[in-house]
């Protein structure tokens, strides 16, 4: 066994747990590198690590159906509803409750870019990235409620500083240095399918950002919960960073919430079709709300059919979600309740003696939507797609940047027509400045509209 003065403890811990494999070039490390590794192994939690490799095919869910919702109103009674809601939620975000918090510490991968997903351009005409979008939209609504708007950004290990410079490069898009949070979420070692630890490099262990769900535990150990709760927030309105189209306060999505006093709400849209790669609303045989993933909803469920011949698992979640602070503090206090970790198998590019590898290896992450089921309080709102869904996800096809450009300037196109503006036929493109309009009601309807074949409104 390897010695090193103060971490012998440490060392042990490693040889017990069989990872022995890690200091297989410990002789070729400086004094430097041997403590940054050692106190690095002295943060991994073995027994969950063991845990996790042991349990990772259990997935077991129990009986659900579909979840009840709020659906897009139909009847004079749901249309009053919804304008109690809007009242409502117009009150609760000018009281300054609400804060916005994305969450940007996922990887990109399937996007294939190099840096922060939140950096990527995607304003149609302007070129604005998702970062720029999302903070000019929360300038727009602190001007418009005449409050300040606390925006709170997840990141990981792998693109915070990134982060931090880019907002700093720009003066925070405008956003109020005391306004702005950016703080990391946890990692998690990655293992191979023998269940041993790996290497990104001779001397620290590969691993992964733990998952959107990480993001409530990060809110309460980096301080930005107890931060909120001095500043007299109570709902955290969550986002995704490759949505530009989220909105970001909805005041009857609040109104909604805060009259029913739910813990969590939720967003949904109805299902394009069967094989549609988003997760359901179900409700489990014990009342409570949650989402199945798509790959683990069975075939004959995603195609059943109500009598009207409407998907019966129709609502779809697009990981918009409001949560009562209090409700996040309560889950994050102790460590009884945890969201659970999902194994997803995965190439990782690790280090192994003297090289890198592709290995077939195992990922672990939470699900933030694991938070649904731990309480009785919740809403599902149904929202309109073309309104609110257009996800960055791939460089072409479904869910890319042409797709998520092509439903922005739809979007503001029909935003200018609701407020009777005419577009010339030879335009193409449409882009509005989230600083002009958050919503159509914001656009003045004497606005002219250049004749142009890209227009940018700002
Ligand atoms: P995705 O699951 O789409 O992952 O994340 P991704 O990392 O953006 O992209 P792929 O799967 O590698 O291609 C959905 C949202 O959750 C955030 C992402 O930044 C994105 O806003 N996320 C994901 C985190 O903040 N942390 C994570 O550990 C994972």
């Amino acid at each position: 066994m390897i010695t090193c003065r103060g971490y012998d403890e440490v060392i042990r811990r490693v040889y017990d747990h069989g990872q022995e494999h890690l200091f297989a070039e410990w002789d070729d490390l400086s004094e430097d590198e041997r403590e940054l590794f050692l106190r690095e192994l002295a943060q991994i939690d073995f027994d969950l690590m063991n845990r996790l490799y042991r349990e990772r095919d259990r997935a077991a869910h129990m009986d659900f159906r579909p979840a009840p919702y709020i659906r897009i109103p139909l009847t004079d009674d749901e249309r009053r509803e919804r304008r109690q809601a809007l009242e409502r939620g117009i009150e609760v975000i000018r009281s300054g409750r609400v804060a916005a918090f994305v969450v940007a510490g996922g990887q990109g991968s399937r996007l294939g870019y190099d840096g922060p997903k939140g950096k990527f351009p995607v304003g149609p005409v302007s070129g604005k990235t998702l970062f720029q979008i999302h903070a000019e939209k929360i300038v727009r609504y602190g001007r418009k409620y005449n409050i300040a708007v606390p925006f709170l950004i997840m990141t990981s290990d792998e693109n915070h500083s990134e982060t931090v410079a880019y907002f700093r490069e720009h003066d925070n898009f405008g956003i109020a240095q005391g306004d702005l949070f950016i703080f990391r979420q946890n990692m998690i070692p990655s293992l191979d399918r023998s269940g041993n630890l790996l290497l990104r490099e001779r001397h620290s262990l590969f691993k992964n950002p733990d998952g959107h769900g990480g993001s409530l535990t990060a809110l309460h150990t980096s301080g930005a919960l107890e931060a909120m709760r001095e500043r007299g927030i109570d709902i955290i309105s969550y986002f995704q960073v490759d949505n530009p189209l989220v909105s970001i306060l909805d005041p009857v999505f609040i109104g909604f919430h805060d009259l029913r006093k739910a813990d969590v709400s939720s967003k949904a849209l109805k299902k394009a079709y069967p094989e549609e790669k988003i997760g359901v609303f179900v409700q489990f045989s014990n009342g409570r709300i949650g989402v199945i993933e798509y790959s683990d909803l069975p075939e004959e469920k995603s195609r059943e059919t109500e009598a009207s011949g409407e998907l019966a698992y129709a609502a779809g979640s697009i990981a918009i979600h409001l949560f009562n602070r209090g409700f996040i503090e309560r889950i994050t206090a102790g460590t009884e309740i945890s969201l659970p970790f999902h194994t997803a198998e995965k190439k990782l590019r690790s280090y192994v003696r003297g090289e890198f590898r592709e290995i077939a290896g195992l990922k672990f992450e939470k699900f933030v939507f694991d938070a649904l089921p731990l309480t009785e309080n919740n809403v599902v709102f149904e929202t309109l797609r073309e309104e609110e869904f257009a996800p960055v996800k791939n460089p072409t096809g479904i869910d890319s940047v042409e797709s998520a450009q092509r439903l922005m300037s739809d979007l503001h196109r029909s935003w200018l027509a609701a407020r009777g503006i005419a577009v010339s036929g030879a335009t193409t493109v449409v882009e509005i400045s989230p600083l002009l309009a958050v919503e159509p009601g914001d656009i003045d309807p004497s606005l002219r509209v250049p004749e142009t074949e890209r227009v940018y409104l700002e």
